[in-house]
């Protein structure tokens, strides 16, 4: 490492440490938010929980001007301002602008899910010859960890500014038996925003029994700005052949089938509106998309690429996991008042969720979710945003 990048390093380091004991407003980068030319990370006060505990909002911003908001609470991607291909920037998140509202009405925005992100059928799985019980809040199946998820928790934040990137680590420890999960989970997730307009995220998880996991991020997105419109004209690529079907209660049959010749078939970039109100079984079962894409080949890929064409706007999933959920918004309906203060009508907002398959725990055909004492569960998804003209 050259001296200079040492240097600024290490005033990173001491201007972090101090910016620790400041309580409200503070800038712990090495520049001001407003100079532009340099990555900075900044903390406020974002609200209380009805306990008392206080939450943070951390501000990430790149050297390119893209904008970051990270929430303590369920490490929530509260904002992201990305520009358009003139140059604008818009939030294309969906979110809320208050901590209430994640708290009392979120399905889920932005936030870190887990332990185990999706569905578990009827909210039942055995390990060793031990069968655990979890609550079933999604119908007769467990959904997203449970009654109080990792979405629910409030995360232990460390800003840092390396090179061009600058970050957030969050970490959280779940106890041996919270919502129902056996082992302790010592859990961190760094959000790594780069110059190049990415959100990284590196996941990395120890237990002290053996247990079941599954992490991801549960952003929902509209390419055009939340709040304006639906996302229905989005094009969507997925780089999977197969899937895995769904019962009605959105729980895998067990098959992995192929997708060539279904209207859930994205290996060709297609609008999501095209066929979403298509009369296919598996459509009809999830209200639309909401299905797990069996992701072709494997280590770090493109899984997905989603085009904008109006804004121009342009995001890839990239991931070392082997399932991608695709949901297309089909609970939103128009209740929700999002950050900007517009409502979220019906498939306003989509979500590509990095996994293990849905259900694993019970479908021995299935990648395995199993993490043991003294292996480490890792993993890294990005979201990379771009234009095109
Ligand atoms: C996931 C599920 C959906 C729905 C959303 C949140 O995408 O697969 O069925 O629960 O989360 O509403």
């Amino acid at each position: 490492m050259p001296s200079s990048t040492l240097t600024r390093t290490r005033l990173a380091t001491v201007l972090v440490a101090v910016a620790a004991l400041v309580p409200a407003l503070v800038a712990v980068s090495p520049a001001r938010a407003a100079d532009g030319g340099r990555p900075g990370i900044s903390k406020k006060h974002f609200g209380t929980l009805a306990g008392g505990r206080k939450i943070d909002v951390y501000t990430l911003r790149n050297a390119a001007g893209m904008r970051v908001r990270i929430l303590t609470y369920g490490g929530i991607l509260q904002s992201i301002e990305v520009p358009d291909s003139k140059g604008k920037l818009a939030n294309v998140t969906l979110g809320f602008d208050n901590l209430s509202d994640y708290v009392k009405k979120s399905p889920y925005f932005g936030c870190i899910t887990g332990r185990y992100a999706n569905r578990i059928a009827k909210g039942r799985f055995t390990l060793d010859g031990k069968t655990y019980r979890l609550a079933t809040n999604d119908g007769p199946n467990h959904l997203h960890g449970g009654a109080k998820g990792f979405d629910k928790r409030v995360w232990k934040a460390d800003p840092f500014v390396r090179g061009g990137s600058v970050g957030l680590a969050l970490t959280y420890t779940s106890s041996n038996g919270e919502e129902g999960y056996p082992g302790t989970l010592r859990t961190r997730v760094v959000y790594t925003l780069t110059r190049d307009n990415r959100i990284r995220m590196d996941y990395r998880a120890t237990t002290s029994r053996p247990t079941v996991v599954n992490l991801t991020n549960h952003a929902y997105f509209n390419l055009r700005g939340e709040g304006n419109g639906r996302i229905l004209g989005h094009e969507l690529q997925i780089n999977a052949s197969r899937y895995t079907p769904v019962d009605q209660t959105l729980i895998p049959t067990g098959k992995i089938a192929r997708l060539g010749g279904t209207p859930l078939d994205f290996r060709e970039p297609t609008a999501i509106g095209d066929r979403v109100n298509s009369g296919n079984q598996q459509i009809v079962r999830g209200g639309g998309y909401d299905h797990n894409y069996v992701l072709d080949g494997r280590g770090l890929r493109t899984a997905a690429t989603v085009v904008e064409p109006d804004s121009g706007r342009v995001l890839k999933v990239i991931t070392d996991q082997p399932g991608l959920q695709f949901y297309s918004g089909n609970f939103l309906d128009g209740t929700l008042r999002g950050t900007s203060g517009r409502l979220y009508p019906k498939r306003s907002g989509f979500a590509l969720e990095s996994q293990h398959f849905p259900d694993s725990p019970n479908h021995a055909n299935f990648p395995s979710t199993v993490l043991r004492p003294g292996d480490v569960y890792q993993t890294t998804t990005i979201y990379a945003f771009s234009t095109v003209s």
